[in-house]
């Protein structure tokens, strides 16, 4: 089901249809039509607006960086779309954007730490790290709100992961490997922000 085809105002989808990507309202019914779990759309929510308010900032100071706050909203918002598939759901997030025809979407959801869990299986995918400032906003802003929608620091957030997840050897070894990375891009976004 591509975005497009879903039934919304002629003029909202002609206005998303330029844009390349859906608004805001089409996102999040598409979100629901794979996502039912409260708890998930509550923190996709958040997130979507934790990620629009740092990329207006951000925007706001340096207009010459290539960033569309609309855009880093709408990301934020479906990021974790791929939850309602088996598997590593940073990456069906990216299939199930790509498959619905938004690649500008699934080019900027890529988010905790898929590069560093393939690292651990002897794999190095370099396309597994986010590139673009968009990308970077919404992986620090989805650890910027916890599985409870509250605002936390990144840290408390890496904390909470590692309770929650300690059974799990392989994805504890990744996030250790990860915690460099995610802190410098922590500091690469305040230091934009401040
Ligand atoms: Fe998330």
């Amino acid at each position: 089901m591509a975005f497009e085809s879903q039934r919304v105002p002629e003029g909202e989808a002609r206005r998303s249809r330029r844009r390349g990507y859906p608004s805001y309202e089409e996102a999040l019914r598409l979100l629901r039509s794979y996502v039912s779990d409260e708890k998930i759309l509550k923190h996709s929510i958040a997130c979507a607006e934790t990620a629009f308010e740092m990329a207006e900032t951000i925007h706001r100071r340096h207009p010459e960086l290539p960033l569309d706050p609309e855009k880093v909203r709408v990301g934020g918002l479906l990021h974790d779309i791929g939850k309602a598939r088996p598997g590593e759901h940073e990456l069906n997030s990216v299939a199930i954007l790509r498959e619905e025809g938004i690649p500008e979407l699934a080019d900027i959801v890529l988010h905790s730490y898929p590069y560093e869990i393939f690292l651990c299986k002897g794999e190095e995918r370099p396309e597994y790290l986010p590139r673009s400032l968009e990308n970077k906003i919404v992986v620090y802003a989805d650890f910027l709100r916890d599985q409870e929608a509250r605002a936390v620091g990144m840290e408390e957030r890496i904390a909470g992961i590692r309770a929650r997840k300690r059974g799990e050897t392989e994805r504890m070894a990744a996030l250790k490997l990860a915690e460099p990375r995610l802190l410098r891009l922590k500091d690469e976004i305040e230091a934009l922000l401040s």
